[in-house]
């Protein structure tokens, strides 16, 4: 898989994604990640990428041309799934990460400033939020977005059974889970988890997943519900 990355801070993407699960599947060539600076396609002499809005009012509006300028310098742009962050994008989800991760080329773009000329929803496939917060750009909610592709691409993740647990896969939350030692400040982990006993655990996890969901995610919990209805 390939992402591009369309940013005016690319300094707050790169040292990411060097880093843990990702930087390790980039150095293996399970993804390839590049991250552009569209400040570089904007051709007038100042190098503006902002102006101030028509019909007046406060902030700045991303340009149209720049953008789609740097969008077209990507080889295979064509073909790509093009993705916009904005907080008015549809809420991103693990079903979505998980249909994201069959890609062959995605290119995200992180807006900044006040909004974008809305010329330029034209010229991308998707609009994506990460929630309903306001971030100061689109960035840390992309790199949101890789993370999640990433970690789901096949050989990734040393271990592939990880994924099938994770929260939210079968709209469940996690189970709790402990490791050593046995007691901390009068803290015991459950007696069954050290019985060996393997279906009472699967049992006990799932229980515990259920319960967790219901407390913790209503929700969900509906989801869940009317999925093992059917
Ligand atoms: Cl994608 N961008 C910004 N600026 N804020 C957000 C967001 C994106 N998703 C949630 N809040």
């Amino acid at each position: 898989m390939r992402i591009d990355v369309l940013t005016l801070f690319p300094g707050m993407i790169e040292p990411t994604i060097q880093e843990s699960i990702i930087g390790r599947a980039r150095n293996h060539d399970m993804v390839d990640i590049h991250v552009h600076n569209f400040r570089d396609h904007s051709h007038d002499k100042h190098q503006s990428v902002d102006d101030t809005p028509y019909g007046g009012g406060a902030g700045m509006v991303l340009r149209v041309e720049p953008v789609v300028r740097a969008l077209r310098s990507i080889k295979g742009h064509e073909q790509a799934l093009k993705m916009l962050m904005t907080p008015q994008g549809i809420p991103y989800s693990q079903d979505r990460a998980r249909t994201l991760s069959k890609n062959d080329h995605i290119i995200i773009m992180c807006g900044h400033y006040e909004g974008y000329d809305e010329r330029i929803r034209d010229y991308f496939d998707v609009e994506v939020s990460i929630g309903d917060y306001v971030l100061t750009g689109g960035e840390i909610a992309a790199l949101a977005v890789i993370d999640s592709i990433v970690r789901l691409i096949p050989g990734v993740l040393s271990n592939e059974a990880s994924h099938s647990d994770d929260s939210f896969e079968g709209d469940l939350l996690e189970y709790p889970q402990y490791t050593r030692p046995r007691v901390f400040e009068g803290k015991s982990v459950p007696e069954l988890l050290l019985s060996g006993h393997h279906e009472n655990i699967k049992a006990w996890r799932e229980r515990q997943s259920i319960k967790r969901t219901q407390n913790r995610r209503p929700d969900l919990y509906q989801k869940y519900l009317e999925k093992i209805k059917k």
